[in-house]
């Protein structure tokens, strides 16, 4: 049997995700990996990074292939992969502009431009990078899309907390259609490459023929109840779960029987209302109202799943958004919630609902960056 390649594969964004990641390319044994580190590049030279992971174990002192500071000191050979972990905060840096390196000389006129494959949450967060390879002039770029299913938070700059799972749906981006049936031999050999690599690490891989879809399905509890969170400071146990029955339990936030009865009203519908606009904008873009598109009856599918979730003593989970507004750090709020908007208002479809969580998020967004740059 033939010996399986080992890629040079490059992964940017050493956080939450991107540590899981690296660890499960290494993991696999087919990739050599090099990893940006930033602002945790010291603490993971110097100690290793230390992983608690439900799935992978107790691991300490762990190291990529090879660790640099930047892009541009990772830009010193090919690659096949290039892994893409970092937030997509475009207002912050484009996607175009942190891999500005590879698509510049030296590098474009020395090696072959890598498929990149974007491990973002969001819509569209492919689509500027796409439009910078198409700018080179060397050929149909190759971008690989998914959507990321995991549980991690970084502890500290070099320890991470990971859940029991990690999964990945994976498709090929392409840009302005979403709705192709199949993959072409190409793409599904790609796609299987890519699949192999983080299957061999450990990870569950679904391989599927359009992506966007799964994205747009998995975006909807994002700007749907992540905004929620963000923007009331509360977690979701706040809409939906009862004050403790059992005088031996005590947690919060809970729904105070006060005004119960006007989250119910007011409060869940308007979400619900939210997510069925969504819904009009996803089949505008050309997704079927099937399973295997996005059904109609994912609204009450996502309502009653996060309710599940969030009724019990013992729901903890806090959205990334409100984490992220917490810690003073910029929140996903373009590509979660501006791209949705932007797409629905250049096919003439009106959700003044998202449209006004977009708004009111525009400004925890304004004021977030304003002290980080007051702070610099
Ligand atoms: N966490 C989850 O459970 C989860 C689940 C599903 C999807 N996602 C998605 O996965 C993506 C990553 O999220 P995350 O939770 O892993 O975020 P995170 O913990 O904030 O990690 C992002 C990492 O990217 C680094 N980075 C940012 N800009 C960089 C640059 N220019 N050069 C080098 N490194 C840079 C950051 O370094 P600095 O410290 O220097 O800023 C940080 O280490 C997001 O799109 C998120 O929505 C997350």
């Amino acid at each position: 049997m033939a010996t399986p390649r080992v890629h040079d594969v490059l992964l940017v964004g050493l956080g939450a995700v991107g540590a899981i990641y690296a660890l499960i390319l290494k993991r696999s044994g087919l990739a050599r990996v090099t990893v940006v580190a930033r602002s945790n590049y010291d603490a993971v030279h110097n100690h290793g990074f230390h992983f608690k992971s439900r799935k992978y174990g107790e691991i300490t002192g762990w190291r990529p292939d090879r660790l640099v500071r930047s892009v541009a000191e990772a830009a010193d050979r090919p690659y096949s992969y290039v892994f893409l972990t970092t937030k997509a905060i475009p207002e912050r840096m484009t996607t175009p502009h942190l891999f500005n390196p590879f698509l510049s000389s030296p590098y474009v006129d020395t090696y072959a431009q890598p498929t990149y494959v974007f491990l973002q949450n969001g819509l569209n967060v492919e689509a500027d990078l796409y439009h910078a390879l198409i700018n080179l002039g060397k050929g149909k770029p190759s971008i690989v899309s998914t959507a990321v299913w995991i549980g991690s938070n970084l502890l500290e700059p070099n320890v991470v907390e990971h859940n029991h799972f990690d999964k990945v749906t994976l498709g090929v981006y392409r840009h302005n259609d979403f709705t192709a049936e199949t993959n072409t031999p190409a793409e599904a050999a790609l796609l299987e490459d890519v699949g192999s690599i983080l299957r061999a690490g450990g990870s569950t891989i679904t391989i599927v023929p359009e992506v966007q879809r799964m994205k747009f399905s998995k975006n909807l509890w994002n700007v749907s109840f992540s905004s929620l969170a963000a923007l009331t400071s509360y977690r979701l146990p706040a809409i939906f779960r009862a004050p403790p029955s059992d005088p031996s339990v005590s947690y919060t936030p809970y729904v105070s029987p006060t005004t119960a009865d006007l989250i119910t009203k007011y409060t869940i519908p308007n979400i619900r209302s939210a997510l069925q606009e969504l819904i009009v904008l996803g089949h505008a873009i050309g997704y079927p109202d099937t399973p295997n598109g996005l059904p109609s009856s994912i609204v009450d599918t996502v309502i009653e799943n996060t309710r599940k979730l969030h009724i019990v003593p013992e729901s903890t989970h806090k959205p990334s958004m409100l984490l992220d507004v917490e810690k003073g750090q910029p929140i996903e709020v373009e590509v979660i919630i501006g791209e949705a908007v932007r797409m629905a208002r250049a096919r003439g479809i009106e959700m003044p609902r998202v449209e006004m969580l977009y708004a009111l998020l525009l400004v925890v967004q304004n004021q977030i960056l304003r002290k980080l740059e007051e702070s610099k």
